[in-house]
């Protein structure tokens, strides 16, 4: 079965790495395009300032961009993927679900709304039933599906192997993460060259919530939230792509080194398309992992941890991941695959 899949302002940052993923994929079909008023109605060469080292695919190239709204995309959409602007996603998605389409997306809108799943599927893929709650209680044909924020779903999946092992109690982080997070527009040269600004609008409360609900538990009814204090600290740095991050934990019970190091070698990946063959890659070598050199392990959808030490209270540990490909386009096609997988598309 070929499915086929629409793209929500499909011309930005993470848009485009949505295209380079999904136009090899063996089970989605770019069929629509989207992208904001300065760019319907043109070919998503005119419209596009293609920004990956990969030419623009041809199936791709000559689409016309279409008008983001229900009306402008074909009826016969199995799914969509959005990486609109979290104003324009709040806007539009609930009127995409409304009329029957199943939306995966990128955008910050309802990622903490009780009904609406927030998943990483090898994480807790159980609350994408959450689904059944959303449709009984929005009356909704279609679906939405939120993947968490890039710098959350870098920590997350070491945080949970270690809260299966040990159990957490506290969190603490701070990232040192890309200007690609913040989208084309986002910095601007004279600000970030030479610099380092140790404020993101929004990020530090996302990565305090996100995480969570990530790690909390669904009962088939609702998601009771991870109890486990969240403080985060967010800095933008002059990589292009990557966000590294230094994490401590304080963990329930004694955590080594070595325990650490196997239960994140050893958390388990998952068999859909997209997965890495090993979610977290853990380096011995006290440098890594580091952006340039390891944000692209398995295709951009691998974590990278390093760095463990144990504290007087739990562990400390750097991980690395992709911002654009794991932490936002490959994390909307997982979630895609898993509602494939789980016939909700
Ligand atoms: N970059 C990351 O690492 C990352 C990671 C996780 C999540 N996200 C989230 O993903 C979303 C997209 O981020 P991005 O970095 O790709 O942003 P971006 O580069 O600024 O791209 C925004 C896209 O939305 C379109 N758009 C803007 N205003 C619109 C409107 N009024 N109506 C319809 N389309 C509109 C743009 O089209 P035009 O080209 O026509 O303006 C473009 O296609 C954001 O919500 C962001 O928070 C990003």
């Amino acid at each position: 079965m070929t499915v086929r899949a629409g793209i929500l302002g499909a011309t930005g940052a993470v848009g485009q790495r949505l295209i380079q993923l999904l136009e090899p994929h063996p089970d989605f079909e770019i069929t629509a395009l989207t992208a904001s008023g300065d760019s319907a109605g043109k070919t998503y060469r005119e419209a596009a300032k293609w920004r990956i080292n990969i030419p623009i695919p041809e199936t791709v190239a000559e689409m016309t961009v279409r008008e983001t709204a229900p009306d402008d995309v074909p009826d016969d959409l199995d799914i969509i993927f959005s990486s609109l602007p979290s104003s324009v996603g709040e806007r539009v998605e609930p009127g995409f679900c409304e009329a029957g389409y199943v939306v995966s997306s990128n955008s910050s809108n309802a990622r903490a709304d009780d009904d609406v799943p927030l998943t990483i599927p090898e994480v807790n893929a159980d609350h994408i039933d959450l689904l059944e709650v959303q449709r009984d209680e929005r009356g909704w044909d279609g679906a939405l599906v939120k993947n968490p924020n890039c710098s959350t779903i870098t920590m997350v999946p070491p945080l949970a192997a270690l809260d299966d092992a040990f159990g957490l109690d506290r969190i603490t982080v701070s990232t040192l993460q890309a200007v690609s997070g913040a989208g084309y527009s986002g910095v601007t040269s004279m600000e970030i060259i030479d610099n380092a600004i140790p404020h993101i609008g929004g990020e530090e409360k996302k990565m305090e919530t996100e995480s969570r609900k990530l790690l909390g538990s669904f009962d088939g009814a609702e998601v009771q939230w991870h109890d486990a204090r969240v403080d985060a600290s967010c800095n933008r740095i002059p990589t292009l792509d990557g966000h590294l991050e230094n994490v401590w934990t304080d963990t329930t019970e004694d955590a080594t080194v070595t325990a650490a190091a196997e239960a994140l070698r050893e958390y388990p990946t998952l068999d859909l398309p997209s997965s890495p063959d090993q979610l977290v890659h853990v380096y011995e070598e006290p440098d890594r992992p580091q952006p340039r050199l390891d944000r692209d392990k398995e295709n951009g959808m691998a974590i990278a941890a390093g760095g463990i030490q144990a504290t007087d209270d739990g562990l400390q540990f750097n991980c690395l991941a992709h911002n654009t490909m794991r932490g936002a386009a490959g994390a909307s096609i997982l979630n895609g695959e898993l509602l494939l997988e789980r016939g909700y598309i």
